[in-house]
């Protein structure tokens, strides 16, 4: 998604309603908040094995606890109920189903996201599965992970045993949470699990994550209803060039085609861009290809999820950038194939914990494009959301102004993308809790509840209350 550089989003300056049926939600997912990661068989996943690997994740941190979600559950759904949301997004963790990867089903495992659904259901809150948020069972990474083509074979398996167990009470799927991440961080930069950093790997992995996704979609459609709901969730990055120059434009064109098409030019259209796979031609020759993997992949879909957080800045290489930094940690390796003479910028602007500009022109003019590209495709905002400093203060209350800030200039943005033709349905705000933030363990606060790790205990922010009244009547204040 290219677009000129602009700064400042849609004032928020008088009240805005949403659409009716607009749904409100809120985000998690397994690793980050469920803790028990040796309960009722679960087995290790990539990120469980690269946590415990010495200085890959800040101060050591590791899912074994997290937020104990695996133990509160019912409180946590009491807490979504509480604020009065609608829809709740969380993703199943593959090695507590089905932990080698392969073979039956664990039914303790099922059970765990039985009992969860049925409570949300209890609550009239609508449950949404993410199949895969980035716990891969390990012993599928020793068999070669995403690099390989039988891991797309397996997922499509454990995809049918999910839908076979949960079919009846879930109603809404995702398959991928944002592949670029498991890709090009898990595999390209080596930040994420499983911290390899082969460009040629992460291609790869690219390519087994689009066909796993398309083996996907047709494992639930032929296990499930034909008023289930597919989709994928995708990070967009809303790509800005330094310059109108030409050397700039090209340089966003080249990470646009790296970090978007590379996912919605097999799923949405049925082939890879032309530019990618030229610009990507020293390192591949895509043969990993096989004749009917494009069919396969490009599955009609029900939504489009789409995550944002900040715009990303990009001109050609002139020393004053750098090669590899895209907010997600540094790494001497460059998450981005071919595409060394890219420099990445600071965007201007207020930041968040993580270092990220807030810019909610850039979620404004994302769904603008998608909307434009791909106009007969329904869009969810799957994730939108800030990290701060978050404290309780001595009344043990927590108050966030920053994030009500950063959440009503994104919501603003996209009621303003509504009024101007993008057909978006909902908004998940990542995330009910604080949680473990992949390479920043606990120390970036992403929650609109926050937790005191030490004892468990949730306490709901300012934002949370903000959130719940903008959600229960659909308008954003001004
Ligand atoms: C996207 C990921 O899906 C989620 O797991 C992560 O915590 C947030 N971004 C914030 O970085």
């Amino acid at each position: 998604m290219v677009t000129a550089a602009r700064h400042g989003g849609s004032a928020p300056d008088a009240a805005r309603t949403f659409p009716d049926g607009f749904l409100w939600g809120s985000a998690t997912a397994s690793y980050q908040i469920e803790g028990a990661t040796t309960e009722d068989g679960r087995t290790p996943s990539i990120w469980d094995v690269y946590a415990r690997t010495p200085g890959r994740v800040r101060n050591g941190d590791t899912g074994d606890i997290a937020t104990d979600h695996y133990h509160r559950w019912r409180e946590d759904v009491a807490l979504l109920a509480d604020l009065g949301l609608g829809a709740y997004r969380f993703s199943l963790a593959w090695p507590r189903i089905q932990p080698t990867g392969r073979g039956p089903a664990v039914q303790k495992g099922l059970d765990f996201y039985r009992r969860l659904v049925d409570e949300l259901l209890a609550h009239d809150i609508t449950p949404v599965a993410t199949l895969y948020h980035w716990d891969l069972p390990q012993e599928l990474e020793d068999a070669g992970g995403w690099p390989e083509r039988v891991t797309a074979e397996r997922f499509a398996e454990y995809a049918a045993i999910a839908a076979d167990a949960l079919g009846d009470r879930v109603k809404t799927w995702t398959t991928l949470n944002e592949p670029w991440c498991s890709a090009f961080l898990g595999y390209g930069s080596g930040v994420h699990a499983p911290g390899r950093t082969d460009p040629v790997a992460a291609l790869r992995a690219a390519h087994h994550l689009n066909l796993g996704h398309g083996l996907a979609v047709q494992a639930l459609r032929d296990a499930l209803p034909a008023d289930t709901r597919c989709s994928v969730t995708l990070n967009f990055h809303e790509v800005r060039p330094l310059t109108g120059g030409d050397a700039d434009t090209d340089a966003a064109r080249r990470i646009d085609a790296l970090a978007n098409r590379v996912f919605t030019g097999p799923m949405l259209q049925g082939a890879y861009p032309e530019d990618l796979l030229k610009d990507t031609a020293a390192l591949t020759d895509w043969s990993f290809v096989r004749d009917g993997d494009l069919r396969q992949i490009n599955q009609p879909l029900d939504f489009l999820g789409i995550n944002y957080y900040t715009p990303t800045l990009v001109s050609e290489a002139d020393g004053s950038g750098t090669h590899n930094a895209d907010g997600h940690g540094r790494s001497t390796h460059s998450p981005w194939p071919g595409a060394d003479l890219v420099a990445f910028h600071q965007p201007p602007g207020d930041t968040t914990a993580m270092g990220w500009a807030v810019d909610p022109s850039g979620l404004y003019d994302l769904l603008r494009r998608v909307a434009s590209d791909f106009p007969a495709l329904p869009l969810v905002i799957t994730e939108n959301g800030a990290a701060f400093d978050d404290y309780a203060d001595p009344s043990g209350k927590v108050n966030d102004p920053d994030r009500i800030a950063y959440v009503r200039g994104h919501l603003a943005a996209v009621h303003q993308a509504i009024t101007d033709g993008a057909d978006v349905r909902g908004y998940f705000l990542w995330s009910l809790l604080d949680n473990f933030e992949w390479g920043y363990g606990y120390s970036k606060r992403f929650g609109a509840v926050y937790v005191d790790y030490p004892t468990g205990t949730r306490i709901p922010k300012a934002s949370a209350r903000w959130y719940s009244e903008v959600a229960r009547t659909g308008v954003l204040p001004g």
